[in-house]
């Protein structure tokens, strides 16, 4: 997605990537098949290109940082990645700076006694890795499986709603956001299932998520479009959950609902070229298509015809190669006059466009 608004402005790019057949691979300028880690490719990466900009927290920062000394321009910037990549430090840096979120400890693993003494409910995240709900974990009581791993351990917050702010920060500290969007979860998978925005949350509200999140994008000096993952308490406070330092799912409907979309948003603000303009034009609720549970193989859709005939939906399909048990495989947005309209026609497509796979999953119409 990054890329055709890149193809749009004139922008050359070179991608690296570990998968060969990953989707970008076809539509970059140029396409480096390495692992995020090979300090090796990423040093051969910025011999090609003016400025090093990702779109996932795993990448290895101290390769990172040397080819910024080395003088090629990397953002958001290694500093800022290396707080984000660790939950733990992310939390501290964001307490430290006065942000509001949950309670917050540190374990050293699952037989750590400070997880009985910091309490239950509580959730655990491992420091490092975690993706998608993976690297998560809600401790009930004491008995509840707990992850393997030097982990944040965080009170269970009581969530009314959980919100974003996509917001977009400039090389010299310029901010501004789009409307605040409530992301809607599948509660077992943990995994983002519907986007709405503008969310339908009083002025005073949105006003606070949007305040919040700005400070939180300038308190880790970030550079670029980055989502901030906040949590609606039903007391009615705005918690920081976790920064996302790059485009997000919760703002692939500014591509069909915005003025700028968050990619070209990103591409600008690296470039070190001025904002575009964030407003929302029409209300948009996005679904991700995801893979069907247990789906293997190579993708096969069905329903397509009936999804594509939902009025005002925009098809965005990744162009993935293989399915995986509910792996995100593109996303629909629907805009339309008001919220709740886009809402039923949003579901209406993800209720017909079914993807499974050759292997795994039965097929049903
Ligand atoms: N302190 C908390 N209290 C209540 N629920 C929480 C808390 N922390 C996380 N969650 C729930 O777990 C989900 C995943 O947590 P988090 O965003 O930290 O993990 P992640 O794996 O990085 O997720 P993703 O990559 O999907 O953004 C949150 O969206 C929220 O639903
Ligand atoms: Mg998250």
């Amino acid at each position: 997605m990054m890329i055709y608004a890149a193809l749009r402005l004139g922008i050359e790019t070179a991608v690296m990537d570990p998968d060969p057949e990953c989707p970008c691979a076809g539509l970059a300028g140029r396409f480096l098949t390495a692992d995020l880690g090979d300090a090796e490719a990423i040093r051969r990466l910025a011999g090609e290109v003016d400025i090093v900009t990702y779109e996932i927290e795993h990448v290895n920062t101290d390769a990172l940082r040397e080819i910024a000394e080395a003088g090629t321009a990397v953002l958001p910037r290694p500093e800022s990645l290396a707080v984000i990549q660790d939950k733990r430090e992310q939390r501290a840096h964001l307490s430290g700076q006065g942000l509001p979120g949950p309670r917050w400890g540190e374990v050293d693993g699952p037989q750590d006694p400070g997880i009985d003494a910091f309490g239950f409910p509580s959730v655990q995240k491992l420091r490092r890795g975690g993706y998608d709900g993976r690297g998560v974990a809600v401790l009930r009581d004491a008995t509840s499986e707990r992850l393997d791993g030097p982990s944040l351990l965080e009170a269970k917050v009581d969530v009314e709603q959980e919100l974003s702010v996509v917001c977009v920060r400039d090389r010299f500290g310029h901010t501004d956001a789009y409307p605040v969007a409530r992301m809607e979860f599948d509660p077992e998978a943990n995994i983002c299932t519907r986007v709405c925005a503008p969310a339908d949350v009083p002025e005073s509200v949105a006003a606070r998520a949007r305040d919040v999140a700005l400070r939180t994008v300038a308190a880790l000096d970030l550079v670029g479009t980055a989502a901030v993952e906040l949590f609606l308490t039903h007391a009615g406070e705005i918690l920081v959950n976790e920064v996302a330092p790059r485009p997000h799912n919760s703002g692939h409907l500014t591509i069909d609902a915005a003025d700028t979309s968050q990619f070209e948003q990103h591409l600008r603000a690296v470039c070190g070229l001025p904002l575009g303009s964030t407003r929302q034009h029409s209300p948009a609720v996005m679904v991700n298509l995801l893979a069907e549970p247990g789906a293997a193989g190579k993708p096969v859709m069905t329903g397509y015809a009936r999804a594509m005939a939902v009025p005002g939906l925009s098809l965005h399909l990744y162009g993935k190669n293989r399915v995986k048990s509910r792996r995100k495989m593109g996303h629909a947005t629907v805009i339309a006059e008001d919220l709740e309209r886009a809402r039923q026609l949003a579901d209406q497509a993800a209720g017909a466009l079914r993807i499974h796979g050759t292997h795994g999953a039965e097929e049903s119409e």
